[in-house]
């Protein structure tokens, strides 16, 4: 049998880094009023990182790519697969994949993006784990990465303090022994609504509104249950229990449906990786930027059972099991 394994991590974050504070002052210049005390409250974040003008997806996927790639062992030209999960792509076409491509100095492989907005790291890893598995793929190198700021309403509380950007990336490799366990995804378009950047670009012009826009109560009540529902299926193809994770890395979107997932799988809240605190919600980049950050500092060990869980815009949702 042929599986696939995690052979390296790797993550970006943009220097300039907003705390609370620092956002609600820009926020008042412009007569918007927020707090810290409410944004943590609320959502458990202190601080997220934006790009400056003219900083690209593609170019915090590329050093992400790069440190999964060093981590991994091996080098740009090994890889034979490359998938960027984004929903704030550089272009509206080319993909930020190729892109990615050819500022990591390679050719030749196919790259494509994936779009599943929040869950579409989970989405990702799961066709690279199955290209793998049918022997279309050796190596894959598979990146979430967002510059969510750019499509952010500054004028809109509600949602103006939740984002960040960043990118984070694995390289994914053929294996004899199992890494990747099980996965389980979903989407149901009905929510299309709830959570959406509703504009597109025709006629040399933006038709409609590019900022996102989201009904936040809404969300929170389905993301919970989906999750859980996503979660146990993976064990269930797996035959493991909730018992036998060490890790659970949820989509780092808002510390309370983080940890009521937590709870509903029974776990303890040390086996959380937390992330949300200092990043926000990043989307596709939020798991794996939570799970470098896990495993580079040193918490997460190989060997580790972890689940990923990914819900997000579409309405989508889907969880990874793995062993690291
Ligand atoms: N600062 C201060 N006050 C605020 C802010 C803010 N930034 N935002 C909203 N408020 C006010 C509201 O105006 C409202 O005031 P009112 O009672 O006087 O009308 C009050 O706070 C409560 O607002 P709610 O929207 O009811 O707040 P809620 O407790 O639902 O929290 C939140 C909002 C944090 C968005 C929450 O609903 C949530 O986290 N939802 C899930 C969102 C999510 O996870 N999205 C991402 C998943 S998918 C993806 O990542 C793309």
């Amino acid at each position: 049998p042929r599986y696939s394994r995690i052979a390296g991590t790797g993550s970006f974050l943009p220097p300039r880094r907003l705390t609370n504070a620092t956002l609600a002052a820009e926020l008042a210049a412009q007569g918007v009023e927020t707090s810290d005390d409410w944004i943590v409250e609320r959502t458990g974040i202190r601080a997220r990182h934006f790009v400056d003008a003219g900083v690209n997806a593609s170019d915090l996927a590329v050093q992400a790519a790069r440190h999964a790639i060093e981590a991994a062992g091996c080098a740009a030209t090994d890889i034979d697969l490359i998938i960027v999960a984004t929903s704030t792509p550089d272009m509206v076409f080319p993909s930020t994949a190729c892109i990615v491509q050819h500022k990591l100095g390679v050719a030749g492989c196919p790259a494509f993006d994936l779009q599943a907005v929040c869950s579409g790291f989970v989405y990702a890893l799961t066709v690279a784990d199955s290209m793998i598995r049918t022997g279309a793929a050796n190596r894959a190198l598979v990146i979430g990465a967002e510059v969510f700021s750019r499509i952010l309403d500054f004028k809109d509380r509600t949602t103006c303090v939740l984002f960040g950007d960043g990118a984070g990336a694995v390289v994914l490799e053929a294996s004899a022994t199992p890494g990747i366990l099980a996965s389980d995804l979903h989407a149901d378009g009905k929510h299309v609504g709830i959570l959406c950047v509703p504009g597109t670009v025709s006629g040399g012009q933006v038709l409609g509104d590019p900022l996102l826009k989201m009904d936040g109560q809404a969300v929170f009540k389905l993301a919970v249950g989906v999750l859980e529902q996503a979660a146990r299926a993976t064990l269930e193809k797996a035959g493991r229990t909730d018992a036998d994770i060490d890790w659970l890395i949820p989509h780092q979107a808002n510390i309370r449906i983080m940890q009521g997932t937590a709870k509903r799988l029974k776990l303890p809240l040390e086996k959380l990786v937390v992330t949300v605190d200092q990043h926000g919600n990043t989307s596709a980049a939020s798991i794996p930027l939570a799970l470098d950050s896990a495993v580079r500092s040193g918490k997460i060990r190989r060997g580790d059972t972890l689940m990923l869980e990914g819900v997000g815009g579409g309405f989508t949702w889907g969880a990874v099991l793995l062993d690291f």
